[in-house]
């Protein structure tokens, strides 16, 4: 199965940037920066990874974000997430940044972009991995300050490229936050050629699916994996063939679901939703996207049929242009003929 996995081509699309810096790499930026970490070693960090929602967890990774502070540091972790991504047969990826997280702290927008966007061109022109650039905003920030990063952000896309951003998402503690507050700044990301995405129903309700999908206009749902609760959201989620971006191994470690076999991701499956798998921050959550394809084949009993519609949904899902979509669902056929 692993083998099997690794080898159909996949992409990535729900991918926080800084949910990927692996405490080795923290302990060698802490050591460039001159920072003292509250863990005695790499293993005590990693140790400290236990979460009891979403809240726990971001306390911790806004802190280890904070460990970022330069054009460098940004494409080193890129550049390490990419390499592993490309290990595990990810063709494609889809990276969420917060660029609030980091100008908050004085770091410019300029060396956050910059770095991860070198990162990204060296990975296409050495290993062929397309990429796509989402900023999030952070939602327990006011829509104001979202307001300001966007047009800060379409500033520094004038003196880069008109693609350097695909997308808009909206990320952080989403419960009390809804997506309603973000209804201005996504109609001036759209109005600025953006296209949206949102995590909604992780933590908060299916209301806020409903309401990404009515207010943000969303073309892709972060988790979602709550829309369970309404039966009509379900149904209109699977007639548009709205993609759904869970991340299983994270829905466990938040405890969004007490255990991989109580997952709902084959019920969906099953219903007809374009249901992806992804890794959400595989640092803090214990596996990247193919340690998340193998969790859930081993918990829910996945076959190798199921396996390969996830990765064409995950093609599917992207916002890669139809040809290359085609040409990588052909390199899927390929693979399931194989077997
Ligand atoms: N930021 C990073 N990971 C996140 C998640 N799973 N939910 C909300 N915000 C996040
Ligand atoms: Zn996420």
């Amino acid at each position: 199965m692993e083998g099997f996995i690794t080898r159909l081509p996949k992409a990535e699309l729900h991918l926080h940037i800084e949910g990927t810096l692996e405490p080795e790499m923290a302990f060698a930026l802490a050591a460039r920066h001159g920072v003292t970490l509250p863990y005695a070693s790499v293993e005590a960090m990693r140790d400290a990874y236990r979460f009891s929602d979403l809240q726990s967890f971001l306390d911790i990774y806004y802190a280890g974000a904070d460990l970022l502070r330069d054009a460098a540091d940004f494409h080193a972790l890129t550049s390490a997430y990419l390499r592993k991504a490309h290990q595990q047969g990810v063709v494609h990826v889809e990276i969420f940044f917060d660029p609030q997280t980091h100008t908050q702290r004085g770091v410019p927008l300029e060396s956050v972009v910059g770095g991860i966007r070198s990162a990204l061109l060296a990975a296409e022109r050495d290993c062929g991995i397309t990429h796509r650039l989402i900023l999030c905003f952070l939602r327990h920030l006011s829509a104001e300050d979202a307001m300001a990063t966007l047009e800060q952000a379409l500033r520094l896309r004038d003196s880069i490229s008109a693609d350097v951003f695909s997308a808009v998402g909206l990320d952080s503690s989403e419960a009390g936050h809804p997506p309603g507050k973000f209804t201005a700044v996504f109609e001036r990301a759209r109005q600025a050629g953006l296209l949206a995405v949102a995590h909604a129903g992780e933590e908060g309700p299916a209301q806020y699916i409903h309401d990404a999908l009515e207010l943000l206009k969303v073309r892709r749902i972060d988790h979602g994996v709550r829309c369970e609760e309404d039966p009509a959201l379900v149904r209109r989620l699977a007639r548009e063939r709205m993609p759904l971006t869970v991340c299983p191994l994270s829905n466990i470690k938040l405890h969004v679901f007490d255990r991989i076999e109580a997952h709902n991701l084959k019920r969906l499956l099953d219903l007809g939703l374009c249901v992806t798998v992804n890794s959400d921050d595989p640092a803090y959550f214990g596996g990247y996207v193919l340690e998340n394809y193998l969790a859930v084949q081993r918990g829910l009993d996945l076959s190798k049929a199921d396996l390969e519609l996830l990765a064409r949904n995950s093609i599917e899902a992207s916002f890669l242009p139809p040809a290359q979509q085609r040409r990588w669902m052909a390199a899927i056929d390929q693979v399931a003929r194989e077997g």
